[in-house]
């Protein structure tokens, strides 16, 4: 949601801010826009309605000198997306120029403050609000504007991730943060600095993850200083190494980030696994679990916030965690729990499952958590994201970066890591014969290689993603493990074909959903031999006698339904549980097939972000 970039150092500034935009253009793509001073000292800001290639196009006949610059690529909250309301934004003078990445709340009061005091402002944003302010500070106190984006963050109410230049001091960048994530690079006499890593693994490893309340003095070839906002003295640095390789954040051939991490899946789930599994394959080994063992031993619930695709791996968790630790377990929309006045106690745990680890509903929930006492645990993906700091403990899902904004190896791997983690509890609470723990297991390590199998699905599911292709509604039915993959598969097809989709209890369907079939709404049930498979097949009867057409998921080898159903794709045999991991298969592709039919940008969906870092 918003993403920021920032660069001071050797190089032209422009090549590494609009790399750095690319980069980050998963996190918003209304418009984008960068500010630079040039050689000759002037502070240019260029920007553009649009993605970054707008940009580019626009600023290719301009002075794009200068080594020191600071971009921005815009998810819009405050004021619709155009040229105007792009980032970066002017101060009152022209001196200063801000970009930022939140929400201040206090907007409006400060910015009637400040019209009082003579200031106009062009855009509808926020950040303007904000520059404005510092700029104000700096003049009314005549100080630095370390010292005025000090003060001003005391004014400012909100979530922000801002960077600062001053046209008088081309040698500064200026940096804070507050719920909004930031990143600082360390290179060679430069600094890069980012909402998250991905624009500056291609020039240094060594990182630094800033803290709620820090402001970062960034001052070309010297030292980097980081202060507390509410203190003088200085915050020790501390230098992460990072992990990650560029390749990761290339297409690989592929047309798209999302069909490419549709196909990584057989080496993701292979990565989130490594480790965890014993040789004998008989026990689980996540530390972040174990060196917490009581807590999960002691507690009488389990509360899971998220959101999106991560709420619906959340369903999978609980029918997980209710079979084989026997812990009841709630599943919580985390911008729904945050403001409900939760009954939260001492002894309670909270799972925070999210991929990016900076969704602002799910921190905000458990914070909230941790307040009252409970045990916050994190599954996130994105490593030193915020969620993993705020946290007592927690576990990575380790599928690396996911760059489409349609989720789908991060699905997997909550799965996954979900599935690994009921087991160790149950094992350690009694719950769960070590039998059972034993066929569990060996069967999340054959989920790679079923995997594959299943891509050979792949030509037939791209013919029959033609034959829907022009459907306005579709429904989505599945039952007990099966029916978060429903929500999930009707979720992939909304968010990236615009089609109008529904995931459904199956036996639910006849309350209601079954009004709406006919023969110009496809249902796709999912079908597989579990404890209701009777039933389902029923349901697939009644949704054939409303004249319904039917793509069916099915067990291998399944001949009931291959007869009743149009279309029928099948998926390896594997214990009930994990079945959601390979049923998730056709449903992404399916979705994938039919975006790309309908000319849809699959990769940055209309007014969809990846990282949802504002209310
Ligand atoms: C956005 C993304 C979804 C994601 C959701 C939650 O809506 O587009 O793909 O599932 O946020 O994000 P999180 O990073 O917390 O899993």
């Amino acid at each position: 949601m918003c993403g920021i970039v920032g660069y001071i150092g050797k190089r032209r500034a422009y090549d590494i801010l609009i790399q750095g935009l690319h980069r980050l253009e998963y996190r918003g793509y209304d418009s984008s826009g960068v500010a630079m001073i040039s050689e000759d000292g002037e502070l240019n800001i260029y920007k553009a309605k649009g993605k970054v290639e707008a940009l580019e196009h626009f600023a290719a006949s301009k002075d794009l000198s200068g080594t020191i610059g600071i971009a921005h690529t815009r998810w819009a909250t405050h004021g619709e997306p155009n040229d105007i309301n792009a980032h970066p934004h002017f101060s009152q003078s022209g001196r200063l120029a801000m970009v930022h990445n939140g929400t201040i709340e206090n907007y409006s009061v400060l910015k009637d403050a400040l019209s009082s005091h003579g200031y106009n402002f062009i855009s509808q944003t926020d950040t303007e609000v904000a520059v404005h302010l510092i700029e104000y500070i700096m003049q009314k106190n005549n100080c630095s504007l370390f010292d005025a984006v000090r003060e001003a963050t005391k004014r400012i109410v909100g979530a922000y991730a801002i960077a600062i230049v001053d046209k008088q001091n081309p040698d500064q960048i200026i940096a804070a943060r507050q719920s909004s994530p930031l990143v600082i690079g360390v290179g060679e006499g430069e600094y890069f600095l980012a909402s998250d890593a991905t624009p500056i693994i291609e020039y240094t490893n060594k990182v630094i993850y800033l803290n709620d309340g820090d402001i970062a003095v960034i001052n070309r070839g010297q030292e980097l200083k980081v202060f507390d906002s509410n203190s003088t003295s200085e915050s020790e640095i501390k230098i992460t190494e990072l992990q990650m390789s560029i390749e990761q954040l290339e297409k690989g051939g592929y047309p798209h980030f999302m069909l490419k991490e549709i196909f990584e899946q057989p080496k993701t789930l292979a990565d989130c696994i490594s480790g965890r599994i014993s040789a004998d394959g008989k026990r689980v080994t996540l530390s972040g679990v174990i060196e917490h063992k009581e807590k999960f031993l002691n507690t009488n619930r389990i509360i899971i916030v998220a959101c999106g695709t991560s709420w619906h791996a959340a369903l999978i968790g609980k029918h997980l965690f209710e079979e084989f630790c026997r812990i009841p377990v709630v599943v919580e929309y985390a911008s729904e729990f945050r403001y409900s006045n939760p009954v939260v106690n001492p002894g309670d745990v909270l799972i925070a499952l999210s991929q990016s680890g900076e969704t602002a509903d799910t921190l905000a929930a458990l914070e909230l958590a941790k307040a009252n006492g409970a045990f916050v645990f994190g599954i996130c993906n994105v490593i030193g994201s915020s969620i993993p700091r705020a946290t007592h403990s927690g576990c990575y899902i380790h599928v690396g970066p996911e760059i489409g904004v349609a989720s789908t190896k991060a699905f997997t791997g909550q799965v996954t890591v979900l599935a690994m983690m009921s087991l160790l509890i149950g094992q350690m609470k009694g719950t769960v014969s070590d039998e059972v723990v034993a066929n569990v297991a060996s069967d999340i390590r054959r989920v790679p290689a079923l995997i594959k199998d299943i891509f050979k699905l792949n030509d037939k599911i791209e013919e029959l993603a033609k034959i829907f292709t022009y459907a306005h509604n579709f429904l989505y039915l599945g039952r007990g493990y099966n029916y978060p993959s429903a929500l999930e598969g009707a979720l992939k097809l909304k968010e990236i074909s615009y089609i109008h989709a529904e995931g459904y209890p199956a036996a639910e369907m006849k309350h209601g959903t079954i009004a709406l079939i006919d023969n110009d709404m496809p249902s796709v049930v999912i079908a597989i031999k579990d404890n209701v498979y009777e039933k389902t097949v029923n349901n697939i009867q009644q949704v054939k006698a409303r004249g319904g057409k039917v793509v069916a998921i099915v067990t291998e080898g399944d001949t009931i339904v291959a007869d009743m159903a149009d279309y029928v794709l099948e998926v390896p045999q594997i214990a009930e549980c994990l079945t959601p991991l390979l049923t998730a298969i056709p449903l992404q592709l399916l979705a994938y097939y039919i975006a790309v039919n309908k000319g849809r940008n699959v990769d940055q969906p209309r007014n969809l972000a990846k990282s949802v870092t504002v209310e």
